[in-house]
């Protein structure tokens, strides 16, 4: 069992990274083999338009334009499970989950009958970290969101969306200019409910990297 899990959010030890974290450690006490990757540690670009995935005759569900992402799209179709983690940015994911998934979607897209040249099965988690509650998400991103999702199920298997809500942006609101937000209530919420964000993200990790999948 092999597991990639990819942190499109560029805070290394931020909240999405740590729900990508617990996450993991959920898929290694499966037994699984992980990777895990930030994203915005490596050096590549969007989809280039390079059109070599649509030749006749060459390998499908491959990028063939060479940066760092190339050698990960292969890892992510070799693999068992992928997790991904994006904070969301301007109500949509960040821009580098964008460019992960132009690559990776367009070179599994058949251009002769738009169907899926991918056939193998990969269980997904999205995992999704904001300032917004639970009820602001419901009302202005979630549809949204479970289509991103939805974009996933290219990958053949379980798709998962898990949304984390009210999020610590910064340690000390003192310092910001971020009078919107309450910061009493914000620690409160990240004491109180980030460590069972955590828990759900552990439990997550754990079954979709479980064998019975
Ligand atoms: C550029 C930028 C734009 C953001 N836009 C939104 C937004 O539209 N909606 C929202 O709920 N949170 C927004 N946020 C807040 C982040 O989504 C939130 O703090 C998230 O948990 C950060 O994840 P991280 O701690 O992993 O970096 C934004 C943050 C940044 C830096």
């Amino acid at each position: 069992m092999k597991v990639i899990v990819l942190n499109a959010t560029p805070r290394k030890a931020g909240n999405t990274s740590q729900l990508l974290k617990s996450a993991a450690k959920g898929a290694k006490e499966a037994g699984a083999e992980v990777e895990f990757i930030h994203l915005y540690d490596l050096n590549f670009t969007g989809c280039r338009g390079c059109m070599l995935c649509k030749r006749k005759g060459v390998e499908r569900c491959h990028c063939y334009w060479k940066d760092d992402l190339t050698p990960i799209i292969d890892k992510i179709f070799q693999a068992d499970a992928v997790f991904i983690g994006t904070a969301i940015y301007l109500g949509r994911p960040t821009s580098r989950y964008f460019e992960l998934l132009e690559r990776l979607h367009f070179c599994s897209l058949s251009y002769d009958d738009y169907s899926n040249y991918f056939t193998g099965k990969v269980n997904v988690g999205l995992f999704v970290s904001m300032n917004a509650s639970q009820e602001f998400y419901e009302r202005m991103y979630k549809e949204k969101f479970e289509d991103y999702a939805k974009e996933l199920t290219m990958l053949g298997g379980e798709v998962t969306l898990y949304p984390c809500y009210n999020t610590l942006q910064v340690p000390d609101y003192s310092k910001f200019n971020m009078a919107s937000f309450d910061e009493d209530k914000k620690k409160a919420i990240h004491k109180e409910i980030f460590p069972h964000d955590l828990e759900n993200a552990y439990r997550l990790g754990r079954k979709l990297a479980s064998a019975e999948q």
